[in-house]
C-alpha cells in the first residue's frame, strides 16, 4: 500500500506545470493577469503588492482593516478585498468578486501570517491554535477556495514560508510549527496540482523589516502576558523590550521579486530562500543539512558517505547546478 503511495507520488512529482506553453494561460482585456496577496496591508504582502502591480498583473489585495483597504484602493491595477483568512465567509465572498470581475485568477500568494512567541511548554492552545489558523489553514482555506480558478488558469500558488520552516529557535516554536507545516503543505499540493498544470513555490525569507515583530508583542501585551511565574521571563523580557518596528532589517524589496519570479517564469522553483545576508542562508541550508545526517545516522539501510554525495549529486542535477 505504502509503496502505491510513493509510486504515485513520484509519477506526480515528474509532471512539470512549467511544461504548460505560456500561450494556454488566460489573459485579461487589458492584458494583465490577475493574482490575490493575502495579508497585503503591510511588510511582505504590501511590497509584494507594489511590485506584482507594477510588473504588469492585476492584483486583488487582500487587508482587514477599513483604512489599509482604502491605501490599497490608492494604488494603480490592485483591487482591495476584505479578507480574514480565518473567516470562510469573506475568502467565498472574495471568490465570488473575483469571478464575478470575469479576469480569471493566475495566481495566489498566500502571504497572511502572524508571529506568536513564547516557549512551548508554556504557550496556552489557544495561543498555538491562532498561529496556525493565520499561517497554516489560512494557505490551505484560500488555496482551496480558489483551486477552481486557478485549475481553469493552470496558474501558480506562492506562499510565504520562512527560514523558521527549516530552523528552530527558542521563543519561537508555534511559529517555527507553524512554517514547517507550510513546507509540508507546499510539496504536497504541489505533488498533487502538478498534473493538472498548477504549479506551488513557497518562499522562505530570512529577516526583514516589517510589522510581525511589533504585531505579536502587541498582542501579548493585550492577552495580558505578564511573565509572572515564567521560567523563560528574562528571555521573552529581553525579547519584549523596545518596539519591535525592525527598522535595523531591510525593506522586503528582495521577497518581493521572488513572488514575482514564482508567478511569472516559466520555471518556477520550488523553494525560493530569500535572505539578507550569507549568514541567515548558511544557517538555513546547514539545519536542512543537519536533519538529514541526523535522519540517516546510526539507523540499519544508513547510506555511507559516498552514496549520500552521489545523491547530492543527483540533487543538484535536478535543480540544474
Ligand atoms: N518579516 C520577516 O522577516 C519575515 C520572515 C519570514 C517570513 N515572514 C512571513 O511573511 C509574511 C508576512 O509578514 P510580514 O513580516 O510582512 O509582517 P506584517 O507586516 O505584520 O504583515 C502581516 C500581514 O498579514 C496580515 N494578517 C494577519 N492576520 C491575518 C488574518 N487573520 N487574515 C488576513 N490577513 C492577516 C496582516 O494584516 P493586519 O495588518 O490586518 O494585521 C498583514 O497584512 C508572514 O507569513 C510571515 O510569517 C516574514
Amino acid at each position: 500500500m505504502l509503496r502505491a503511495l510513493f509510486s504515485v507520488a513520484l509519477v506526480c512529482l515528474t509532471v512539470s506545470a512549467a511544461q504548460v506553453p505560456a500561450s494556454a494561460r488566460p489573459v485579461a482585456p487589458d492584458g494583465r493577469r490577475a493574482v490575490l496577496v493575502t495579508g497585503a496591508s503591510s511588510g511582505i504582502g504590501r511590497k509584494t503588492t507594489e511590485l506584482l502591480a507594477a510588473r504588469g498583473f492585476f492584483v486583488y489585495a487582500g487587508a482587514r482593516k477599513q483604512e489599509d483597504l482604502d491605501a490599497l484602493a490608492k494604488l494603480e491595477h490592485v483591487q482591495p478585498l476584505r479578507l480574514d483568512v480565518t473567516e470562510q465567509t469573506e475568502i467565498d465572498a472574495a471568490v465570488a468578486t473575483v469571478r464575478a470581475a470575469g479576469r480569471g485568477l493566475w495566481g495566489v500568494v498566500n502571504n497572511a501570517g502572524i508571529g506568536v512567541f513564547g516557549p512551548l511548554i508554556e504557550l496556552r492552545e489557544e495561543e498555538l491554535v491562532q498561529q496556525f489558523d493565520v499561517n497554516v489553514f489560512g494557505p490551505w482555506r484560500v488555496s482551496k477556495a480558489f483551486a477552481p480558478l486557478l485549475l481553469e488558469s493552470k496558474g501558480r500558488v506562492a506562499t510565504t514560508g520562512s527560514i523558521s520552516g527549516v530552523v528552530c529557535w527558542p521563543m519561537g516554536g508555534g511559529y517555527c510549527m507553524s512554517k514547517h507545516a507550510v513546507e509540508a503543505f507546499t510539496d504536497t499540493l504541489a505533488a498533487e496540482l502538478s498534473a493538472f498544470g498548477v504549479a506551488v513555490s513557497v518562499v522562505d525569507p530570512g529577516n526583514y523589516r516589517s510589522d510581525i515583530e511589533a504585531n505579536a508583542r502587541e498582542r501579548l501585551r493585550a492577552q495580558g502576558w505578564s511573565g509572572e511565574g515564567s521560567r523563560w521571563r528574562e528571555a521573552m523580557e529581553r525579547m519584549l523590550a523596545g518596539s519591535g518596528d525592525r527598522v535595523q532589517y531591510k525593506e522586503p524589496d528582495a521577497v518581493a521579486e521572488a513572488f514575482f519570479h514564482a508567478l511569472s517564469d516559466d520555471q518556477p522553483k520550488r523553494r525560493y530562500l530569500v535572505t539578507p545576508n550569507a549568514r541567515e542562508a548558511e544557517l538555513t541550508v546547514r539545519a536542512a543539512l543537519a536533519r538529514t545526517v541526523q535522519l540517516n545516522h546510526d539507523q540499519p539501510w544508513a547510506l555511507d558517505r559516498e552514496a549520500l554525495v552521489r545523491l547530492l549529486d543527483e540533487e543538484l542535477e535536478r535543480v540544474g547546478e
